[in-house]
């Protein structure tokens, strides 16, 4: 059996019952997280033939940062109830295999702690309702050597999980989630995700950072343009794993339209939800990402094999993605183009 699918069922024997359903999860009835993966493997290849494939360089820049392979790790919290040293784990497969963390603003590990380990990292921001927090928080990654923010735009109230019993919450600790949270006297009100925005938090961040300013969770080609106009260096096309707003589109389906929005700006376009094999990741890249993230897998990888498995997940990816471009005819990602694929 391919590792990679095995990795789900045996961190499910590792973790709590309500650890594993959180990593799972999807929100309400949980229709999006049901169709993700389905949604890459709808499309169908038209290959290209006699086209030389001897050496293939699945090398890419992401906003300026050099990578082994369009395949990064995108943030998400309670990564300690996956590894003892969570985030710093994570952090240590992604740059043995030449790639980006995303990070969580709910992290476990200190900013300052992360960017001591050289790996180069992008900082996941919720704005909160008060932005005493959210700036300080800036300014500890800034301080840190985040490389790019990351604003997260669905999820202006949290998506409801339809729990039963024992949740993740009843079994986490402050410091396995908040660990970057400002020293204060905070209310719930305080931390409330904002409500409010518009596109001009872009501008702010930008400002406040000195720092590219990516937006995760956009679903349609006007809201891109939206970011775009507003400064975003960066799109993830996501609905955040089905996470939020249930019912919400795969982004297998949303990515052409934003990338059609987007073509000839020099906003990178990235995506993910439901990324599991190399085939994906070529099927992303093919409708015009420049690289893609991977959620669930990451998680499951940590809990199963500390930093060397998240290394290995990505470097397996890596290597289906370097096969299936032999076996479409292309012999770099940048070459692929939509024409590659049909739907069933
Ligand atoms: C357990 C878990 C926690 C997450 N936490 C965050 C988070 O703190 N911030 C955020 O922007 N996205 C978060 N996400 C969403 C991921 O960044 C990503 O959008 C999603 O997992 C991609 O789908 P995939 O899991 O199918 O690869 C989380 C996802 C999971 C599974």
């Amino acid at each position: 059996m391919r590792w990679i699918d095995t990795l789900e069922s045996a961190a499910a024997s590792k973790l709590p019952e309500a650890v594993h359903r959180y990593f799972r999860q999807g929100s309400a009835g949980e229709v999006s997280v049901g169709e993700a993966v389905e949604a890459w493997s709808r499309y169908r290849f038209r290959p290209h033939v006699l086209n030389d494939v001897s050496s293939i360089d699945l090398r890419t820049t992401v906003l300026g940062t050099p990578v082994d392979a369009p395949i990064l790790v995108a943030p998400s919290t309670m990564q300690r109830m996956a590894d003892p040293d969570g985030e710093l784990a994570m952090a240590r497969g992604v740059g043995a295999a030449g790639s980006v963390l995303g990070v969580s603003s709910n992290a476990g590990t200190s900013f300052a702690e992360l960017g001591a380990t050289g790996v180069p990292w992008w900082l996941q921001i919720y704005v909160v309702r008060n932005r005493d927090i959210t700036r300080q928080m800036l300014d500890a990654a800034v301080a840190a050597g985040a490389r790019a923010v990351v604003l997260t735009v669905d999820t202006p109230v949290v998506g409801r999980k339809e729990d039963e019993g024992q949740t993740v919450w009843d079994l986490a600790q402050d410091d396995q989630f908040l660990v970057n949270l400002p020293a204060g006297e905070w209310t719930d009100d305080d931390l409330d995700k904002a409500d409010d925005l518009n596109p001009d938090v872009i501008g702010w961040l930008a400002e406040r950072t000195g720092l590219p300013v990516v937006v995760k969770g956009v679903l349609r080609g006007d809201d891109a343009k939206r970011c775009a106009d507003a400064g975003a260096a960066g799109i993830i096309v996501s609905n955040h794993g089905g996470r939020q707003l249930d019912g919400s589109i795969p982004t297998a389906q949303a990515l052409p339209e934003v990338a059609e929005a987007l073509a000839g700006s020099n906003v990178e376009v990235y995506v993910d939800g439901g990324i599991r094999r190399g085939e994906h990741v070529l099927t992303a890249l093919a409708l015009g990402a420049r690289a893609v993230f991977v959620g669930r897998p990451a998680l499951w990888a940590l809990t199963v094999g500390s930093a060397e498995g998240v290394t290995r997940l990505l470097t397996d990816l890596t290597d289906e993605l370097a096969h299936t471009l032999r076996l479409i005819g292309v012999p770099a990602p940048s070459s692929l183009t939509p024409d590659l694929l049909t739907t069933r």
